[in-house]
């Protein structure tokens, strides 16, 4: 295979299981022996019943859940590496700079303003400067210009401009979702995880998060995508990968 075909991301027999302890340690065997490729401007939806395994296997590709067995190979801007075998420095760079992921809930820093939570993931991704203090001017001027992409993207999310400078712990789920929308995408990523991303969200601002996607793609993104909405799956998903069996009943 040449570069040019090689997947941004190939997940290779991927398990996954949970111990239950409030269940006298019963076994619950979620993902097993899951493959798939996702290629550089492509979107792949992940379909399949509540419980199979859809954001376990979300997770697993950010870093934050284990794998018990596969490989999660993923062409990152420093080269290919296994996120399943990433170390913690490692993933937190991949997170960094490459990885965004979009989860269903924002779990944002208290007190930190809506406008700010955005912004700093700008910040974050960008090489430090010769100097990192963060008390000096440079600091400050890469700030304001990340700010200014995050009131773009704000607006952009009909996020109303009285809440950009409150922290989003009050806000409803709706604007909960676009904050945490706008975080995801403020930065292009080499990887870019979506769960659920327009399930609180009226239908003009998911027309915003389809234009969102295509343009991310459109800029080299390889997605994984999970979207009860049909309508959002069908306007942004290359292709569907059906995950896991029906889970047992108890
Ligand atoms: N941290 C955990 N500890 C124990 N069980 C877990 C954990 N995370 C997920 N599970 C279980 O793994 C199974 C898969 O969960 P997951 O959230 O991946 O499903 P899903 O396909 O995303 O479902 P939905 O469509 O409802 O979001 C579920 O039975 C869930 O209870
Ligand atoms: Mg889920």
């Amino acid at each position: 295979m040449n570069e040019v075909d090689a997947p941004r991301l190939a997940v290779r027999g991927l398990a996954k299981h949970f111990t239950l302890h409030l269940r006298g340690g019963a076994r619950l065997q979620v993902l097993d022996d899951t493959s798939l490729d996702v290629h550089a401007g492509e979107c792949v939806a992940l379909v399949g019943a509540s419980g199979r395994g859809k954001s376990t296997l979300m997770k697993c590709l950010f870093g934050s859940y284990g794998a018990d067995a596969g490989a999660l190979r993923f062409e990152s801007s420093g080269g290919l590496v296994d996120i399943a075998a990433a170390s913690p420095q490692r993933m937190i760079e991949l997170r960094r700079r490459d990885i965004a992921y979009v989860s269903q809930f924002l779990r944002a820093v208290p007190r930190v303003p809506a406008l700010d939570v955005v912004a700093q993931r700008l910040v974050d991704a960008q090489p430090l400067p010769a100097s990192d203090d963060p008390d000096d001017a440079s600091h400050d001027h890469r700030m304001n210009l990340a700010r200014d992409a995050a009131r773009a993207l704000l607006a952009r999310l009909n996020l109303p401009r009285a809440l950009w400078d409150l922290p989003p712990a009050t806000f409803s789920g709706g604007e909960q979702q676009r904050v945490n929308i706008a975080r995801g995408f403020v930065q292009p990523a080499r990887l870019l995880l979506l769960d659920e991303p327009t399930a609180s969200l009226d239908a003009a601002n998911r027309r915003v998060v389809v234009e969102l996607i295509h343009e991310a793609k459109a800029h080299g993104a390889a997605v994984v995508g999970i979207f009860h909405d049909e309508e959002v799956r069908d306007a942004v998903a290359d292709r569907c990968v059906e995950l896991g069996r029906t889970p047992e009943t108890p």
